[in-house]
């Protein structure tokens, strides 16, 4: 095999093709079915997104009513999944129960081992109204809430939010959750996305391929970051202190969580632009100096690494704004991205040819076996 087939990470190999969602550099847009994805966060909802990415065309009213009204009465999850949560140690991450909840809603899904198309856009529906109700119960039932249902009249970020604080959202609040929310839902093959798309070319169920996708995502490389992006804000407390801290980090040679990305090297992930156009006005709102403090860590690391920020560095303080608890961060980038994946999975699945790649060997070989006797 020659050499030049091999990129650590697959950096710049093109490993699947689709027609879910691209990253144009040149136009520094995120195309989401031929949509600016950063255009539709600003403009319509969650589930109007949530359909293009997993049907391919924006619905009409009649369409989005239906869609929407399915996944209020899909929100509700069986009580043995609460169980299965409620039996969880105390300690254990949200994204762990996740996972346990998303294996036990397989169990009880009438079609899981179908893979046919229409049974996999049904089956993401599920997995699309369940996950965000899954979410909430991750945080409240650990920490002595219980089980808190789903209010079916509240569109589905606001009955997020709501599930997971215990109240509504103000309009202020509203807008920029759903916002924010929406602008995790798909970004090509990112490593959780991939994930799935490697697991589900077995032909296994879409249910297990989701949860190789909530591993990838646990990682600090990827979704964690925003989590941990976040207690970083919250402990440098106010711009003249991040100076000492970012060079604190960078001395250790560790990772400044928050910045850099594999695809966008020479200019910003385009949906932190817009998030960081909405820390501003939160901060602003509530009297908070979290948009000074993340200018000035820009400031300090374009200077020192020449690195922008990614989406994950504006979320986690814009969540810490809006009240949410940080260790859910990284789940409510699940709950949204669930559409991207199960498009992913349901379009890997309908056109699939199994990932198989090869190694390139780098190990000894022709030695000679010696029985385990005769070893020293
Ligand atoms: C997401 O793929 C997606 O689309 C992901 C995502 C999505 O929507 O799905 O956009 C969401 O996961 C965003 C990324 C969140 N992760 C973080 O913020 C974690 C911190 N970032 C890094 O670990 C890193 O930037 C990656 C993992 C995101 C990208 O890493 P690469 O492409 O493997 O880059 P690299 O490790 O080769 O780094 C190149 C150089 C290195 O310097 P040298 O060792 O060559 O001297 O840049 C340095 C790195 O040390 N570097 C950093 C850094 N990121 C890269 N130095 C300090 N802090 C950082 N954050």
């Amino acid at each position: 095999m020659s050499s030049q087939q091999y990129s650590p990470g697959l950096e710049n190999v093109i490993a699947a093709t689709s027609s879910i969602c691209t990253l144009d550099l040149e136009r520094h847009v995120i195309v989401l079915r031929g949509y600016n994805l950063v255009e539709l966060a600003t403009k319509t909802t969650y589930e109007d997104v949530a359909y293009l990415t997993l049907y391919g065309h924006l619905p009409n009213r009649r369409e989005y009513m239906e869609f929407t009204s399915r996944l209020r009465e899909y929100r509700d999850i069986p009580k043995e999944v609460v169980e299965i949560l409620e039996k969880m140690s105390r300690d254990s991450h949200p994204l762990l129960m996740m996972k346990a909840a998303v294996a036990t809603l397989a169990a009880y899904d009438p079609e899981l081992e179908d893979n046919s198309l229409e049974a996999n856009f049904r089956k993401a529906e599920r997995i699309i109204a369940k996950l965000a109700t899954v979410t909430a119960a991750a945080y409240n039932i650990p920490n002595g809430r219980g089980y808190i249902r789903p209010k079916n009249d509240l569109p589905h970020t606001s009955n997020l939010f709501y599930m997971i604080t215990g109240r509504e959202p103000n309009d202020l609040e509203a807008r920029i959750f759903e916002q924010s929310f929406t602008m995790y839902i798909e970004h090509e093959l990112a490593v959780s996305t991939f994930a799935a798309r490697v697991v589900a070319s077995s032909m296994t169920d879409m249910y297990g391929a989701v949860i190789s996708a909530l591993a990838a995502l646990k990682g600090p490389l990827h979704g964690r970051a925003n989590e941990m992006a976040a207690k970083m804000i919250i402990e440098i407390s106010s711009p003249e202190n991040a100076e000492k801290y970012i060079q604190r980090i960078l001395d250790r040679r560790e990772r400044v969580m928050g910045f850099g990305h594999r695809v966008y090297r020479r200019g910003i992930d385009p949906r932190a632009e817009k998030c960081r156009e909405m820390l501003k006005e939160l901060s602003d709102a509530k009297g908070s100096n979290y948009y000074e403090i993340v200018e000035r860590v820009v400031e300090i690391m374009q200077a020192k690494k020449n690195l922008y920020p990614n989406v994950d560095f504006y979320i986690g303080p814009l969540y810490h704004l809006l009240g949410i608890p940080i260790e859910l961060y990284t789940p409510i980038f699940a709950a949204s991205r669930i559409a991207g994946w199960t498009a992913h999975i349901a379009e890997q699945q309908a056109n699939n040819r199994l990932f198989r790649p090869r190694a390139r060997y780098e190990g000894p070989r022709d030695l000679k076996f010696i029985p385990l006797d005769e070893r020293e």
